[in-house]
């Protein structure tokens, strides 16, 4: 494999403070990308930006909410600043908080709906527009990776918004790739499936306060042993090379699909 086979993108990836937008940004970065981690969290994606540029590669950072157009409007202006342009987008930024329907809350409701659907649209729509304004790069097309889930093809009773939310981004994926071809960006996506991360370690506490699950640790155990083919549940890492193919030349005459990587969960 070609080691620097990202070299010469330049990339936003939002809900980089912490778990797999993280791990992306890392695993980009040593592969020659300059990456623009962004999060509602500024000293993490500082401290990820930072460890990335104290191993050799190129990173700057940005406190975002990706639910506000003005908050996006300064991140994509402060990627180009910055590299020049941006030709390489992960909407990563997520939230899951688990609810027994119909007791679901307006506000539960709004809170995932606002960050997984309208954050994503918000972000791909005004990352498409700087590409389409800086115009097709030569080198590459525009690329855009939008994170779905399992629950972009599956709902669970106790997800309800969540799963809405992320069949949301499966239409976004789907209507972007038609929106942007003549525009030479592509549109794909992945899907994770149980994941250890910090989003995994509060919905695994929540679980148990709303009585799915007897005890911290459970719910992830249950899924591997029940749900998963591959009878384990994942980490970051098992993530990171489909991103990275996504982002790379391999992927160029992809557009509009969305990946399961989730150990055999969803088989549609
Ligand atoms: N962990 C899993 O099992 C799993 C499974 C399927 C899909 N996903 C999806 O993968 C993505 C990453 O998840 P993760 O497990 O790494 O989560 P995580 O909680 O570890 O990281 C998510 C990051 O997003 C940031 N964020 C939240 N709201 C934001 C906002 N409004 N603006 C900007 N940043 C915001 C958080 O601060 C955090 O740093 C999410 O879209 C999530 O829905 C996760």
């Amino acid at each position: 494999m070609d080691t620097q086979r990202l070299a010469g993108r330049k990339a936003l990836i939002t809900g980089g403070a912490q778990g797999m937008g993280a791990a992306i940004a890392v695993h980009w970065a040593a592969q020659g990308a300059a990456v623009c981690v962004a999060d509602l969290n500024e000293e993490g994606v500082a401290q990820v930006a930072a460890d990335i540029r104290a191993a050799g590669g190129q990173a700057t950072h940005f406190k975002l909410d990706v639910t506000d157009e003005d908050q996006t409007k300064a991140a994509v202006a402060h990627v180009v600043k910055e590299f020049g342009e941006i030709n390489l987008l992960l909407n990563n930024a997520g939230v899951n908080k688990p609810t027994i329907f119909p007791n679901t809350p307006k506000e539960n409701y709004d809170f995932i709906m606002g960050v997984n659907a309208w954050g994503a649209f918000n972000v791909m729509k005004q990352v498409s527009q700087q590409m389409i304004d800086q115009g097709p790069s030569k080198d590459f097309p525009g690329k855009i990776i939008n994170v779905g889930s399992i629950l972009s093809r599956e709902a669970f009773l106790d997800v309800i918004p969540y799963s809405m939310s992320k069949h949301a981004v499966l239409g976004l994926i789907k209507g972007g790739a038609k929106a942007l071809v003549d525009h030479n960006i592509t549109v794909n996506g992945y899907g994770p499936g149980v994941v250890r991360t910090e989003l995994w370690e509060q919905l695994d506490k929540d679980l148990v306060e709303i009585g799915m699950f007897e005890k911290q640790g459970q719910s992830m155990d249950s899924l591997a042993a029940n749900m998963i083919l591959m009878k384990r549940y994942s980490f970051p890492e098992d993530v990171v090379g489909t991103a990275s193919f996504l982002a790379s030349a391999e992927s160029d005459y992809m557009t509009g699909q969305l990946i399961m990587i989730d150990g055999g969960m969803v088989l549609h």
